[in-house]
């Protein structure tokens, strides 16, 4: 049996406790978030499958696009940084390498459904494997479809991944009716497409980011409106640069929220519609938000958004067609809703349950060890708000920290480490190291603002 390469990122096996408490003083000042992940992957793997060399400005530098970044660089993309941007050469004119491994995505559900829509339509068998949290996510959802076209793809009995590929299949394009409003799935099927016979049409059940659709023109792809491509259409090099990532600035304009008197301005943040629902619950929720500077970075809208901190923030009711626009942003919203005036109340998010970690119950349970009234259910949650000051009505009043499992997915470990900017007990935030998945600067960038979180080991190592 071929040995399966080591990860060299490791991040699984890498223990992170976070250290956070109450900011000292309110938030200020202005940021560059990191980013965009999403956007970052795509561009990536257009570049890689287009003719000619591509100029990304910006590109994501965190563990999720490394991974998609390594993947394309053995499938034959030559990747090099020059001082402002990333060129990748793509392999448009020549074809992808096989590789002689499997293919490790790490902790990115993105790069490995993307790709697995790419790898269907190559000559060679391919596998794709990932971390622990990958390997329990489902994968029929892009497999299931992916056979509808002619693809052979395995996976475990369990439905998820490893991925097996056969390679040699001759694809024809199908019109999909998906029955989750999945933007990786979407953008799995639209990659599969581009190589083909016929048209290829997803139509989902809600709106999700739609990412794949503007950029594809930018590489010179003519496709027809909506989710759809037509097969052998040809990539072109292209030159792009990246907003701002809405889901990572979406942690620095809740601390805004949180903190009594915080005034920040965050820049260049991509104000994609499908991706824009935490401003709207803001918005929902009584925040003071206000947008700036608009403009756009190619086909994606940007802006600056200035969050100033207003007392009386509400609780709210989400659900329906909403759920796609904020889901990646709802476990900020969730301890956000600890601390607003009444209940709030998600539904229709069941897919909460099958992202990084289980969501609904990572956030739940976190949230009840703080003292917090929380009703979990099968697709979405119940949060009883306890508005400050002081909040000494929870059980975690006191000097001594609580210790909460972020269960190795980041945006859960950076909404408890927002929360506590804003709560007078001190939060041991375990299992974070995959903050690095997304937003490295994570840590620095709100120390930078005035928020007081740390790395607990390094602090001790800081301290010896
Ligand atoms: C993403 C789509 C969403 C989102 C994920 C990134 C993408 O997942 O939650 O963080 O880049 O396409 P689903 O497609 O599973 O909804």
């Amino acid at each position: 049996m071929r040995r399966k390469k080591a990860l060299p990122l490791a991040v699984a096996e890498r223990p992170v406790t976070l250290l956070a408490q109450q900011a000292p003083a309110p938030l200020a000042g202005e940021l560059r978030p990191p980013s965009d992940k999403s956007i970052s992957h795509r561009a990536v793997i257009l570049a890689m499958l287009a003719e000619g060399e591509s100029r990304i400005e910006g590109l994501l530098m965190a563990e999720d696009v490394d991974a998609t970044a390594r993947a394309c660089g053995v499938l034959g993309a030559r990747l090099r940084q020059d001082e402002n941007a990333t060129l990748v050469d793509g392999t448009g004119g020549r074809g992808l390498n096989a590789p002689a491994e499997p293919l490790d995505m790490g902790n990115s559900g993105t790069a490995m459904r993307l790709l697995a829509g790419v790898l269907v339509a190559q000559p060679f068998d391919t596998t794709i494997t990932g971390d622990a949290s990958l390997l329990r996510r489902p994968m029929e959802r892009i497999a299931a479809p992916l056979r509808k076209m002619g693809a052979v793809i395995r996976t475990r009995p369990n439905g998820c991944a490893p991925l097996e590929i056969e390679g040699g299949r001759r694809l024809r394009g199908i019109r999909y009716h998906s029955p989750v409003a999945s933007a990786q799935v979407k953008s799995c099927l639209l990659l599969a497409g581009l190589h083909a016979a016929g048209e290829t049409v997803v139509i989902e059940p809600g709106a999700s980011r739609d990412h794949t659709e503007r950029m594809l023109p930018v590489f010179g792809v003519d496709s027809p409106p909506g989710a759809s491509v037509r097969g052998g259409s040809r990539l072109t090099a292209a030159e792009l640069a990246i907003p701002a990532d809405p889901s990572s600035a979406a942690f620095m304009m809740a601390a805004a929220c949180l903190v009594p008197e915080s005034e920040l301005r965050l820049r260049d943040v991509g104000l994609n519609p499908t991706r824009s629902g935490f401003l709207q619950a803001l918005e929902s929720m009584g925040c003071d938000v206000r947008i700036s500077a608009r403009g756009r970075f190619g086909g994606e809208p940007v802006g600056n958004v200035e969050v100033r901190w207003r007392a009386g923030m509400k609780g709210i009711t989400l659900g329906g067609g909403a759920i796609p626009a904020i889901i990646d942003e709802l476990p900020m919203l969730m301890a956000m809703a600890a601390l607003a005036d009444g209940e709030t109340r998600i539904r229709d998010a069941q897919e909460l349950r099958v992202k990084e970690s289980d969501r609904i119950a990572v956030m739940g349970s976190g949230l009840q060890a703080l003292g917090f009234r929380v009703r979990m259910r099968p697709d979405g949650i119940d949060i009883e708000g306890q508005p400050g000051p002081g909040r000494q009505n929870q059980a975690s009043g006191g000097e001594e920290s609580v210790t909460i499992d972020a269960a190795g997915d980041h945006r859960c470990a950076m909404s408890f480490c927002i929360l506590a900017q804003a709560l007078e007990r001190p939060l041991r935030i375990r299992g974070a190291a995959q903050i690095d998945t997304s937003y490295p600067g994570f840590l620095a960038d709100l120390t930078q603002l005035g928020g007081l979180a740390k790395n607990e080991q390094e602090a001790a190592n800081h301290a010896r």
